[in-house]
């Protein structure tokens, strides 16, 4: 297994290519894969199943467990997720796509992590902070999330994880949590892994000029029938400035149109928009046709697919026995470090 590395090349940097495995996960939550998980994520998914070794991509059905309290709706959700990956491009013969439940391995790791994570690095946690800020009832699942995520992210002996800015808190606790193991049972069964953040898409800007997020209902979604993302886009919040006057370029239909233009279109776009005489509608109607057209092709692969659950199914099976195959000599290091099971010698 390649050593665990202690340098930390900075978030936007570029992974060299080197054997390294690439993890991520996505929770089956129900939504519609929006533009903020596709530019902040799985385009990344994507594009790293071609550049390295080993990528992982996997369905966080436990994880969904905090929210989803229905069984039917969890394996619809995890259905829709898989979908989603697999017309978005991910390809089971290039990375290993699996449902997280399938490796019941990864609660023993948590459960091992629990017992080096202090109180106070969860109790930092964004989500948790905000459901407590929000008054909500917070059960131990929400607090303990970071570490099942952490037990995800090390069980497989993972280098990078592609992930929106807002994981990032996850993953350097992720990092904490395999260092304080390692020192304590003076061992290196856990690699230290990285964040892997573009920094052009960290961040994609929801229709009212927030962080694009299901919860604050600000999203565009890449495979809503049209007339809803019509909607979605044509309700893009914009200031009132004049047809003929000057446009801030600043603003969240720029950004997002700019996600679907090459570097010459945006320069002559927001020349147009500084000259003045630029309509908001019209950049609208432009960003919904590009929307479409980018999206097509995935929209009709996952109506295809939809039609082969079984396949699907054969896929995931597929990925979690060679998840398992680098799985289990993690844990079976965790073990004996740890003095668990029966011993080796
Ligand atoms: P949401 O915030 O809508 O609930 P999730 O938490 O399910 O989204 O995020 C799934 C993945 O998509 C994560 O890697 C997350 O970082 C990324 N992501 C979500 N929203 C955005 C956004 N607005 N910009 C960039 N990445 C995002
Ligand atoms: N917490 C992630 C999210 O909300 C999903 C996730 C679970 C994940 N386990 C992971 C992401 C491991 C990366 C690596 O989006």
């Amino acid at each position: 297994m390649p050593k665990p590395s202690d340098s930390r090349p900075g978030e936007s940097a570029k992974p060299p290519k080197r054997a390294l495995r690439v993890l991520s996960g996505t929770k089956p939550t129900g939504e519609n894969l929006h533009l903020g998980n596709y530019f902040g994520a799985l385009r990344q998914f994507v594009q790293l199943q071609d550049e390295h070794d080993t990528a992982l991509y996997f369905i966080a059905d436990y994880h969904s467990m905090t929210t989803v309290r229905n069984a039917e709706e969890r394996r619809r959700n995890t259905l829709a997720v898989a979908l989603d990956y697999l017309a978005a491009g991910l390809d089971p013969e290039r990375a290993i796509l699996f449902r997280q439940s399938d490796l019941p391995e990864v609660t023993e790791l948590t459960w091992i992590l629990t017992t080096v994570t202090p109180m106070g690095m969860l109790e930092r946690a964004h989500a948790y902070k905000a459901a407590m800020d929000k008054g909500e009832d917070v059960d131990h699942g929400l607090f303990t999330y970071p570490v099942l995520m952490a037990a995800d992210i090390l069980l497989y002996g993972s280098h990078l994880v592609p992930v929106g800015r807002d994981q990032k808190q996850h993953i350097e606790m992720a990092r904490d949590m395999a260092q304080r193991f390692n020192r304590i049972y003076e061992t290196d069964a856990l690699v230290l892994p990285e964040p892997y953040i573009l920094e052009a898409s960290a961040t994609v800007v929801g229709t009212d000029g927030r962080k694009m997020s299901k919860s604050y209902g600000n999203t565009i979604s890449m495979f809503a029938p049209k007339g809803r993302i019509k909607k979605a886009v044509m309700g893009i919040v914009t200031d009132s400035t004049p047809v003929e006057d000057p446009k801030d370029t600043s603003q969240a239909v720029f950004e997002l149109w700019s996600l679907f233009a090459t570097e010459a279109e945006r320069a002559e776009m927001f020349a147009r928009a500084e000259a003045g005489g630029l309509g908001y509608g019209e950049v609208k109607k432009d960003l919904l046709a590009r929307l479409m057209d980018h999206f097509e092709p995935m929209r009709a692969r996952r109506a295809e697919l939809e039609e082969k659950p079984e396949e699907i199914e054969a896929i995931l099976r597929r990925g979690a026995e060679r998840a398992r195959a680098l799985a289990t000599p993690v844990l079976e290091a965790c073990r004996e470090a740890a003095g668990l099971g029966v011993p080796r010698r």
